[in-house]
This record gives structure tokens, C-alpha cells and sequence, in this order.
């Protein structure tokens, strides 16, 4: 049970015309929406927050939802329903989200403000144990002695939902690039429930509600173990997910069995959409029927790559958006 299960079904999309930004599908995925700021919205956005450094946003959390009003009321009102109702539908449930103008890292800055406006319109961006802030900038370099694939270049990093080793509501999934330098590959790799041909099978297995043991490596600054099945439902009995291939502990044979042949019928998808995100650019996708992973890169003296994640909880007041109003 999750905030997602509970209010999911109160929602539907509403037919509303954006105001500031374009809405479309994606090339890759009818699934994946992409949100267009224009210019001229960033801009005013950027100025309108100037006088608060992310170190204010950090201090005080309201600030967070002060920069999402901003940023709605930019869009004439029309910005919160819409990530709202995006990021619950069922059939959607994830965006590709470019603010136009902000795609240097000189202005990483302004790049976290503008995400944190967006998450803090859907719910709340959760605390990042890693970082020790409501959201982790970290860069990935082409030599790396991490304890896990996070930022290790040269493999894939395998399809998974965030959050599963830690007691957090983890609805949301918030993925910014902030730069990039002398990269080849390192696509976002993405993966619809929906979509996947093997979802029900693993989804009915008896192993599918099995209460499991995940835990998280140093670098996560996460001390205590969690316990929760692989697969969970939805508020309408769907298939809802909290898995990742390096922090689940199997207790014994048949969990590692099972556990090993979900790992390899989620690779050998050919469901899984691979989308290139641009400098500036970030995925915002609903953790609990997505999964995601990124493709390998070429390994390059230069290469350099700076990420920024927040994943947090999604929360309105239930009147608000309601069917049929
Ligand atoms: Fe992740």
C-alpha cells in the first residue's frame, strides 16, 4: 500500500490546453510524454526565483512548493493538473520534460530549481540518504571504484525502481542531466509493466508476494535492511513493482532462482524504450509501474557526466482534481 494505490483511481486526465509549454508523445514511446517549456516561460521562472539559491531551497522545504506555484502560475494554472494526472495515469505515467534555454551546466543551478518546481507540484521529494539533501547531484567520470553500477560507464545498468531499500514512499522518479562531455551511448533505458510480455506470469508466481530482504551497499548511507515482495498492486488489482537486481538479498534457492529468471526476462525485453535526454533535459516517470536502467556507454579519457535524481511521494488534496470535475 502506497499513496499511489489510494488515490490513483480519483484521477483522470483533464482536458486542459497548456499555457507556457507544448505537450506530445514521444518518438519512442506513445507512453512517454514530452513537455516543452518555451523559452520565454524558463525565463521568466529563472528570474522570478533568482533571489533564492538552492541552498535556500534546502533550508527551508516550503520554498520547494512556493518555486512550483511560480512555475504553475507561469502556465496560467494549467502545469499542476497535467504532471499531476501524467504522472497517475495508468497508461501514461511518465515524461520527458525540456526547459528551453537551460542546458548548460553553468546553469546547473537554475536546472535544480526548475525540477524541484515540478516534483513539488506533483507530492514531495523524499530525503537522499547519499547526499544528505532532498535531492543527489552526482558525476560520472570514465574511471569509477563505486560499491554499486550507479556510476559505473561501461555496462548496463539493469532495469529497476528506486527506493526499495529504504522506508520511503517512493512514487515518483525524477532524473536530470546536468552535463555531458565525450559521451557515446548511456541512453536512458525504460520499461512499461504494461508493456513487458512477461509481466503476468512473474506477477502470478507464488514468489511474487514473497516478503524479501533488501539492503543497500556503504555509499547508499543506508544502515538498516528493509522487507517487501517484488510485486505489488495498484488501487484496481494491477501489477505494481519495488525490484533491483543488486540490493535484494534471496534467502534461499528458490528466491535466487526466481529472482535470476525476472533479472533475464526483464533484460531480454524487447518492450524496453531507450530515450537519449539532453543536457537540461530530465525523465520524470512513476516509480511504481516503470522501471528504468541506463544503456552502456564508449569508454572515452574525457568522458563526463553529471546527474541529479530526486524521488519522493505524490500528494494533493483529493478534492482538487477529482472525476468528472
Ligand atoms: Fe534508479
Amino acid at each position: 500500500m502506497n499513496a499511489f494505490t489510494q488515490i490513483e483511481e480519483l484521477v483522470m486526465p483533464l482536458p486542459l490546453e497548456p499555457r507556457g509549454y507544448t505537450i506530445a508523445p514521444s518518438k519512442q514511446s506513445p507512453r512517454l510524454l514530452e513537455l516543452t517549456f518555451a523559452p520565454e516561460t524558463v525565463e521568466a521562472f529563472v528570474q522570478a526565483v533568482a533571489q533564492w539559491p538552492v541552498q535556500a531551497l534546502e533550508y527551508k522545504s516550503f520554498l520547494r512548493f512556493r518555486l512550483g506555484e511560480i512555475l504553475d502560475q507561469l502556465c496560467q494554472g494549467t502545469l499542476r493538473p497535467v504532471l499531476l494526472n501524467t504522472i497517475l495515469d495508468r497508461a501514461t505515467g511518465g515524461m520527458l520534460i525540456t526547459p528551453l534555454g537551460l542546458d548548460d551546466v553553468s546553469q546547473a543551478e537554475d536546472m535544480v530549481k526548475f525540477t524541484t518546481a515540478c516534483a513539488h507540484l506533483i507530492g514531495r521529494s523524499n530525503y537522499d540518504a547519499m547526499s544528505g539533501q532532498f535531492y543527489a547531484r552526482f558525476v560520472v567520470v570514465n574511471s569509477d571504484n563505486s560499491d554499486s553500477y550507479l556510476r559505473q560507464p561501461h555496462r548496463v545498468m539493469e532495469l529497476h525502481n528506486d527506493g526499495t531499500f529504504v522506508n520511503q514512499i517512493t512514487d515518483y522518479v525524477l532524473m536530470l542531466k546536468i552535463d555531458e562531455k565525450n559521451m557515446e551511448g548511456g541512453n536512458s533505458l525504460l520499461l512499461h509493466l504494461d508493456d513487458w510480455e512477461q509481466c503476468e506470469e512473474f506477477f502470478r508466481h507464488p514468489m511474487a508476494r514473497r516478503e524479501m530482504r533488501w539492503t543497500a551497499p556503504p555509499s547508499k548511507k543506508v544502515a538498516e535492511d528493509v522487507f517487501h515482495s517484488v510485486f505489488d498492486t495498484d488501487g484496481e488489482g494491477r501489477p505494481t513493482m519495488r525490484y533491483i537486481d543488486q540490493f535484494v538479498q534471496p534467502e534461499n534457492y528458490e528466491e535466487g532462482i526466481w529472482l535470476n529468471a525476472l533479472s533475464d526476462s526483464l533484460e531480454g525485453s524487447g518492450k524496453k524504450v531507450s530515450v537519449p535526454v539532453g543536457v537540461g533535459s530530465f525523465l520524470l516517470i512513476n516509480n511504481l509501474f516503470w522501471l528504468h536502467g541506463r544503456d552502456r556507454f564508449t569508454p572515452h579519457e574525457g568522458l563526463r557526466r553529471e546527474l541529479m535524481r530526486q524521488r519522493g511521494y505524490v500528494a494533493f488534496p483529493k478534492p482538487l482534481y477529482q472525476r468528472g470535475q
